[in-house]
């Protein structure tokens, strides 16, 4: 069954919690619909976003997007069952504590921050022209600014763990760098790509082992803005004036210079292969 519904929709990712929560109830509050693709269920006992999902305005689908089987399910559905996107806001990731391998035997912060954001804009780019916005944003981190290196032949088997600074930081290079590269492809096909720092936000959760740095933990606390000033950076990224600025990385909403560039193109043949030799040959 399709669900018949005209108003401007965006697809977030990660949106159960949260820089992309507070991004779902701003897009809602606006009377956009939102798609969350989630791992985790929206919060229970949050009755507004309960009652946007009973009244359709908020529609959820569940995969862990690191499992390929998974991801291949929900896209198939939303596929089946959604009539537009105007704007694809990846937005799930996060540090992890120490070096995991996805099912598919790739370094998980890879999998999740560079090669599942590919995926999910190819596969729902058909969405997207059914939208009037066609806009995509990927949401990176200043964590590489730090960077000293940049070796794309690693991403999937890190020889060296540091937290934030490690495959973190360069898993979401990785991203803001095939944002950039497939850009002037996009636009051909009238869709705009952007990558955008959320700035720093206290996202810390209960129960969720930290992959920041001792050190970070008390300023994260104390000195972090709420998740819905990132929550705004997303959203000016996709929806504030900037003209047909494409393939840009945002940091404090301005346009800023990424390290790295000419690695852009190994990036994107890298992610390419993976979406078209593993995850479109899944039946
Ligand atoms: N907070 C900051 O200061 C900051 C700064 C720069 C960039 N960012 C980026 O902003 C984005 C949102 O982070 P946040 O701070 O809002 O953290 P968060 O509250 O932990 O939210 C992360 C979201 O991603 C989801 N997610 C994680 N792994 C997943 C998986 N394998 N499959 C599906 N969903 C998965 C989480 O779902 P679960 O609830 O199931 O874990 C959650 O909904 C991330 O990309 C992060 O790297 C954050």
């Amino acid at each position: 069954m399709r669900t018949e519904m005209n108003g401007l929709t965006a697809l977030v990712t990660g949106a159960s919690s949260g820089i992309g929560l507070e991004l779902t109830r701003k897009l809602l509050s606006e009377d956009w619909h939102v798609i969350g693709l989630n791992r985790s269920n929206f919060p229970v006992e949050d009755e507004w976003i309960q009652s946007a999902m009973r009244n359709g305005k908020l529609r959820e689908y569940k995969a862990d997007l690191t499992d390929f089987g998974q991801l291949k399910q929900a896209l198939d559905t939303i596929k089946a069952r959604e009539t537009r996107i105007d704007v694809l806001f990846n937005n799930a990731g996060g540090s992890l504590a120490e070096i995991r391998y996805s099912k598919q035997n790739r370094e998980m912060h890879f999998e999740l921050q560079t090669v599942t954001p590919y995926i999910i804009f190819m596969e729902l780019k058909e969405l997207l022209h059914k939208g009037s916005i066609r806009t995509v944003v990927n949401t990176s981190t200043n964590a590489f600014t730090m960077l000293k290196s940049f070796h794309p032949e690693t991403l999937e088997r890190p020889t060296k763990f540091k937290k934030l600074f490690g495959p973190y930081a360069a898993t979401k290079l990785a991203l803001s760098l095939w944002t950039r590269e497939i850009a002037p492809l996009a636009e051909l096909e009238g869709i705009t790509i952007r990558s955008a720092d959320p700035g720093g936000n206290n996202t810390i959760r209960k129960g969720n082992r930290s992959g920041l740095p001792f050190y970070l933990k008390p300023v994260m606390k104390l000195f972090f803005s709420s998740p819905s000033k990132g929550a705004s950076l997303l959203y000016d990224a996709a929806l504030g004036h900037h003209g047909g600025l494409n393939g840009v990385f945002f940091m404090k909403g301005k346009v800023a210079e990424l390290k790295f560039i000419d690695q852009g193109r190994r990036v994107l043949d890298k992610i390419d292969v993976i979406y078209k030799q593993e995850f479109k040959s899944l039946t």
